[in-house]
């Protein structure tokens, strides 16, 4: 059989989702027993020269996407909208749906698995520390465990963009230029060094540990633009590291929330993180202290959760629905 699958948005993790498939192709199909095609991409400007074969409808218009039939689709468009309202279209024609998607995700994320239910897969993955599999880890090994605590790295870019001031004195700008360059940050890379990006894959955490979030208001957020050169070699005089933390811990049944720069000591289990990576450390009652740690963002590593989402979900579910 041939899954028929669509990208939203072709960037920079849209164009890495098609790479994977393209290139694991003859591994998909032995862990699916599907072939997989591509038959849609959804982009902003369709004059923009792409290369993907003549197949592929090239379209600015989601119901064009619709009118492919296809049976996954893979949303890498930054942004609340129109976003969900193409993966509740989708949900509601059965297309299990794959999202990288985080402030949408944090946002609306309930709704679409209540929609969704046990009948459409829904694949997050990529929203939370990109291909460091930490949605996997709480959602499959985590269940019997309450988690008190967390205390995590969430934004690539700033962690990169403080390791490089911290370690090579590099100023902020140029970090983030580099950033760029590589594709971890945003094109509007406002979230990522404001805070907010940490703050919406916090909520999902949040959702995900807690099932509910705190009110969004009362979290302090606070990104590393105010971070200052002093600030960092007074740090490194005393052997410590200025990072990016994304907390909340559960105490008497209420959540308290903050995302701030802190000073971390070197015994400080995420004092070690440097360059792009992101880490999550937390508290279980029974399983104790976990860390988990990798790449927060990238191409290929925001990419391979989406595609161990698309392969955990063709092996979970149903794949053709009853959609059209
Ligand atoms: N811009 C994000 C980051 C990408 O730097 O963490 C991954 O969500």
């Amino acid at each position: 059989m041939t899954i028929k699958v669509a990208i939203l948005g072709f960037g920079t993790v849209g164009q890495g989702v098609y790479q994977i498939l393209q290139n694991k192709q003859k591994q998909l199909t032995q862990l699916t027993g599907e072939s997989v095609q591509l038959c849609g991409v959804l982009v902003q400007n369709k004059a923009k020269e792409r290369i993907l074969p003549d197949s592929v409808l090239i379209t600015d218009q989601f119901d064009a996407i619709l009118a492919q039939e296809p049976d996954v689709i893979f949303e890498a468009i930054v942004g609340e909208q129109p976003s969900f309202s193409y993966l509740t279209k989708a949900i509601d024609k059965r297309i299990h749906v794959i999202t990288a998607n985080k402030v949408m995700f944090a946002k609306h994320g309930t709704h679409l698995l209540d929609k969704a239910a046990n009948h459409v897969g829904i694949g997050y993955e990529a929203t939370t520390a990109s291909g460091t599999p930490i949605i996997s880890m709480i959602t499959k090994l985590l269940q019997v465990n309450s988690v008190t605590k967390i205390e995590a790295i969430l934004n690539g870019t700033s962690n990169f963009i403080l390791s490089s001031m911290q370690n090579e004195g590099k100023s902020l700008n140029t970090a983030l230029t580099e950033a760029q360059a590589q594709g971890f940050a945003e094109a509007d890379p406002t979230n990522d060094i404001e805070g907010y990006d940490a703050f919406y894959k916090l909520m999902i955490l949040s959702q995900l540990i807690y099932k509910r979030q705190p009110n969004w208001a009362d979290v302090p957020c606070e990104g590393i633009t105010n971070v200052t050169t002093e600030d960092l070699t007074s740090a490194k005089t005393s052997g410590q590291k200025i990072r990016h933390i994304a907390a909340i811990e559960e105490k008497n049944g209420e959540l308290y929330a903050s995302i701030k720069p802190q000073a971390l000591p070197p015994t400080h289990g995420l004092h070690s993180v440097d360059g792009v990576d992101n880490a999550i450390h937390l508290i279980s009652d029974l399983a104790g202290p976990l860390t988990l740690r990798g790449p927060g963002a990238g191409k290929l590593s925001t990419a391979s959760a989406m595609v161990e989402d698309f392969v955990h979900i063709l092996q979970s579910y149903p794949v053709k629905l009853l959609q059209y």
